[in-house]
């Protein structure tokens, strides 16, 4: 069976005021009741289909990540990096990890902040991948790009493999400069999704022959992880060695087992206020809201509300965020530069 590894230990500044260093965006409730990673979790909680599920977070999430498990009534193994290290040394522990438990592990990484929707889509393109995952391959969900963004990885689709729906990765670019980026899509590039699927064993080898370093520590991490209740701390000292990477750039640019399954499912990392405002229900004007809110004469906003009621009266385009600490008032198109404005705000401080 496929073993779900759910990587929750990103930041998401771009998300700020709601989204801080300590309360990261997967673990909000910014796309519907539930956060994105108890949507993830729910995603692959079905015992017919996938293993117990694997999470891999930072030691400061881990209660954030045990207790929204709970509250689904899951109880996932929650390991815990002592360091952050990005994401190519948390897949290769929490695929370590995977492998100890069952040599022959077909791992699926999720990210623990996108939102997926069309759940029966999701599941054919799962087991696509699997199925080339099995014959070896490290296999990522293409998404069709709607713009030319820079914060993508960037697929050219190579020849058709065997599994209907899966084909070989000729070439993997990521985050390009944006002329760059419009050229890929001109071209007919896919979007990275930013999730795998891969065998244990072969994400192993695929990594000690590209980061050597990096699969010798997370390897000893993985083997000398203490078990703590639902906890597993991986090793300190160990782990600490990984260089900090991202598995884009640490692997899937260089490995020559990729592959890709195109998805037809809709998709969003909700990487900003104008992607949380893009996947939300629109009223009749296509303002978007979220808790208590009073919207009068206005197109196009977006209203997140966690504290108290939040009015706005014949605005636009604008996204209006209040906390009990901070508020935020932008322009809606230029919610990707928040990540620019929190690092000028930490300058002043
Ligand atoms: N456990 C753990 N530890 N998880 C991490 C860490 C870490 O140190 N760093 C990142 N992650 C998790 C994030 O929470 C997220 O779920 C996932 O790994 C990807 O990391 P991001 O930092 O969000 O990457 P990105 O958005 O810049 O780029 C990736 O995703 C894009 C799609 O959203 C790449 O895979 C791109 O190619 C892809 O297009
Ligand atoms: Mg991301």
């Amino acid at each position: 069976t496929l073993t779900p590894l759910i990587l929750a230990g990103g930041s998401g500044t771009r998300l700020w005021p709601v989204s801080r260093d300590g309360m990261p965006k997967q673990f909000l409730p910014l796309a519907g009741e539930r956060s994105t990673y108890q949507q993830a979790l729910a995603r692959v909680a079905d015992p017919a289909l996938f293993a117990p599920p694997i999470v891999i977070t930072n030691e400061a999430f881990r209660f954030f990540a045990l207790q929204q498990a709970e509250a689904l009534g899951l109880t996932p193994t929650v390991v815990l990096e002592p360091a952050r290290r990005d994401s190519a040394a948390a897949i290769a522990a929490g695929a370590a990890v995977a492998a100890l438990r069952a040599p022959d592990a077909i791992v699926l990484a999720m990210a623990a902040d996108h939102v997926i929707l069309d759940e029966a889509l999701y599941l054919d393109a799962v087991r696509a991948a699997e199925q080339a995952a099995a014959a070896g391959r490290v296999v990522t969900f293409g998404i069709r790009p709607t713009e030319p963004k820079t914060g993508y990885g960037y697929i050219r689709r190579g020849a058709a493999l065997p599994v209907a729906g899966v084909f070989a990765v000729d070439a993997f670019v990521e985050k390009p400069d944006a002329a760059t980026a419009a050229d890929y899509v001109a071209a007919g590039y896919l979007w990275n999704s930013g999730n795998f699927v891969f065998r244990a064993d072969v994400m192993a080898a695929e990594l000690a022959r590209f980061q050597p370093d990096l699969a010798e520590a997370t390897q000893a991490a993985a083997a000398g992880a203490i078990a703590d209740g639902h906890f597993q701390r991986l090793d300190a000292e160990a782990f600490g060695r990984a260089p900090r990477i991202s598995i884009d750039y640490a692997l899937m640019e260089k490995t020559e087992a990729a592959a890709v399954v195109e998805s037809a499912f809709r998709w969003s990392d909700i990487g900003s206020w104008d992607a949380v405002f893009a996947i939300a229900d629109h009223d009749r004007l296509g303002n978007a809201a979220t808790g208590d809110a009073a919207i009068f004469d206005s197109k196009g906003c977006l209203v997140y509300s966690d504290d108290g009621l939040t009015v706005i009266d014949r605005i636009e385009n604008l996204v209006v965020v209040s906390t009990p600490d901070a508020v935020l008032v932008a322009d809606r198109s230029r919610s990707e530069d928040v990540k620019t404005l929190v690092n000028r705000l930490s300058n002043r401080r």
